[in-house]
């Protein structure tokens, strides 16, 4: 049976795929306030600023290409049982190949009933005021906003109980539930974090061992893959 790593991705993991991380200098809230666009306080408030906050990050993401280290993970797929937890509400790992991808923040390429939340579409285009779902109410973002329920966590935690190695990319490990996954690794799970600064956060407390990669997801992703496909062979 092939060893079980689960790669635990973030914003950073896209940013050289032309998409803004969210926080930091030039960062997503760098220009809104989180409450103001992701949260259901908002939509009630503000519903068009909501959609057209999403509308614009659905069209960037749609001129948009995965970048060498969403393609070095489906070369993982090669030697190892590969499962992807991301909080990215992009489609860049999938486009890429990568087989088993679970968004923990919803997808920008889906829109979901406000009547009903098992009611999900494909969403390729702008969402906008008045458009509806079959039961008749209208559509919004399919994303999980501050202060709801995170409906994959269960399934996230999971595969992070089962993982051999795991992978952190590119997440600044402020947003929780996604930043507690790591407590879950069984003991003796090898746990790799790359950033270009990796954040000193205290979800990592419990990871004694973790082995840090100072660096661009693109070129430091693709090496660790190399070495961890090399061993394997060896
Ligand atoms: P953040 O914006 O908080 O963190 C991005 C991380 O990516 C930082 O640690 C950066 O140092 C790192 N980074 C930047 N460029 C990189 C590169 N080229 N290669 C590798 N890493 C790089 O993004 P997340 O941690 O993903 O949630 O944010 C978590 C959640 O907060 C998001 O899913 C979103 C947001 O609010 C919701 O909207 C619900």
């Amino acid at each position: 049976m092939n060893q079980k790593i689960v790669i635990l991705s973030g914003a950073g993991i896209s940013a050289e795929s032309g998409l803004k991380t969210f926080r930091g200098a030039g960062g997503l809230w760098d220009g809104h306030k989180v409450e103001d666009v992701a949260s259901p306080n908002a939509w009630q408030l503000n519903p068009e600023l909501v959609l057209n906050f999403y509308n614009d990050r659905r069209r960037e993401l749609l001129t948009a290409a995965p970048n060498k280290a969403h393609l070095a993970l489906v070369q993982l797929e090669k030697a190892f049982d590969v499962s992807i937890v991301t909080q990215n509400v992009d489609d860049l790992h999938e486009r890429a190949g990568s087989t088993k991808v679970l968004h923990l923040h919803g997808e920008l390429l889906k829109s979901q009933s406000t009547l009903k939340e098992s009611l999900i579409y494909d969403c390729n285009n702008d969402i906008t005021i008045g458009e509806k779902c079959e039961l008749g109410s209208q559509l919004r973002p399919f994303i999980v906003w501050f202060g709801e329920a995170v409906p994959m966590l269960d399934n996230a935690i999971a595969e992070v109980m089962e993982a051999d190695k795991i992978i952190i990319i590119g997440t600044s490990l402020q947003v929780y539930p996604a930043a507690g996954l790591v407590s879950f690794a069984k003991r003796g799970c090898e746990i790799y974090y790359i950033d270009p600064l990796p954040a000193n956060s205290s979800a990592l407390d419990i990871a004694i061992d973790v082995s840090y990669i100072h660096g661009k997801a693109s070129i430091e992703l693709p090496k660790l893959v190399a070495s961890l496909l090399q061993k394997k062979t060896n």
